[in-house]
Order: C-alpha cells, then structure tokens, then sequence
C-alpha cells in the first residue's frame, strides 16, 4: 500500500517539475516574441536606441544638432521630405554649416529598411504635434 502511495508522490513531484519547466519555457517565448510595434513605436526606439540620434537631437531644444521639432517645422514649411534627406538624396536645408557632423551618422542611417526610415519620420512628425498640443 505505502508503495503505490510512493508512487503517486512521485507522479505528483515529476509534473510538478514538467510544468514549472512548461511555464518558463513559455515565458521565453514570450520574450523573443517579435511583437509588432506601430510606426510611432518603432520610429522612437530607432530615434532613441539604435539610429543614436537622440544623442545629437533632443526633442524641443538644440544640443549637438537643431532639436527635432525645430528640424520638423522647417521641412514643413519649405514642403520638403525627410526621408529623401536621410537617404542622402536631399541636401541639408536645417543648418548646412554644420551637415559634416550629421553625415558621421548616416552609416547607421544606410543600414535602416524603408519601414524603418518611415517610421523615424512619422515619430519626428508626431512627436511635434504631441508636444504642441
Ligand atoms: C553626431 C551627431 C548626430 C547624430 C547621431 C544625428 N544627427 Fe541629425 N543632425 C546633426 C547635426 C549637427 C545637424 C545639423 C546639420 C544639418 O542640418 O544637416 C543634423 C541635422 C539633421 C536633420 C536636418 C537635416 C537638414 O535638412 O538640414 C535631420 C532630419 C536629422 N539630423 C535626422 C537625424 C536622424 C533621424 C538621426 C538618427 C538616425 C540623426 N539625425 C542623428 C547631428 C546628428
């Protein structure tokens, strides 16, 4: 009798462990997930993570370079399109005597997909009209 009582302990201690072990591997999962992110999203993480252009524009003032909705306003006023800027198609129309400075940055800039592109130009352009309201 003790012996099947054992047996189901046993039992008992061995799904325990499955399903802890269950448990964590989903969590994983959930961790690597890619999630989908919304252009605002992704454009921010690329503007403040790997784009590193947070380190040279902040959002309201000018540090290293002109602030971004200073950068934003300009573009809209004289109608012109970001994105052609950052795929160096554009000459610089923000402050053109320091553009050597920006240029150090567009090697990361080259290696970001057309999403990604569009993305940093809807977070710049939103980011405006957020702060302004
Ligand atoms: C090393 C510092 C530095 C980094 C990093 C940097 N920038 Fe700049 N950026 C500047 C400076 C300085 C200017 C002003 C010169 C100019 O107008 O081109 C500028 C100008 C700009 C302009 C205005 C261009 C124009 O028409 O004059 C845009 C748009 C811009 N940056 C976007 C970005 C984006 C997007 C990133 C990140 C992917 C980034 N910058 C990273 C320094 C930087």
């Amino acid at each position: 009798m003790q012996k099947i009582v054992l047996f189901f302990m046993a039992i008992a201690l061995l799904c325990a462990s499955c399903q802890s072990e269950k448990k964590e591997n989903s969590n994983i999962n959930i961790g690597t997930k890619k999630e989908k992110l919304s252009p605002y999203d992704l454009g921010e993480k690329i503007f403040n993570g790997k784009g590193k252009c947070y380190t040279c524009h902040k959002i309201d003032k000018k540090s290293i370079g002109p602030g971004v909705i200073e950068i934003m306003k300009i573009y809209k006023d004289q109608n012109k399109d970001l994105i052609s800027f950052l795929k160096q198609e554009a000459d610089p129309i923000v402050d053109p005597e320091t553009f050597t400075v920006m240029k150090t940055n567009f090697a990361i800039i080259k290696t970001f997909t057309e999403e990604e592109l569009k993305a940093v130009e809807v977070y710049m352009t939103e980011v405006k009209t957020n702060k302004s309201e």
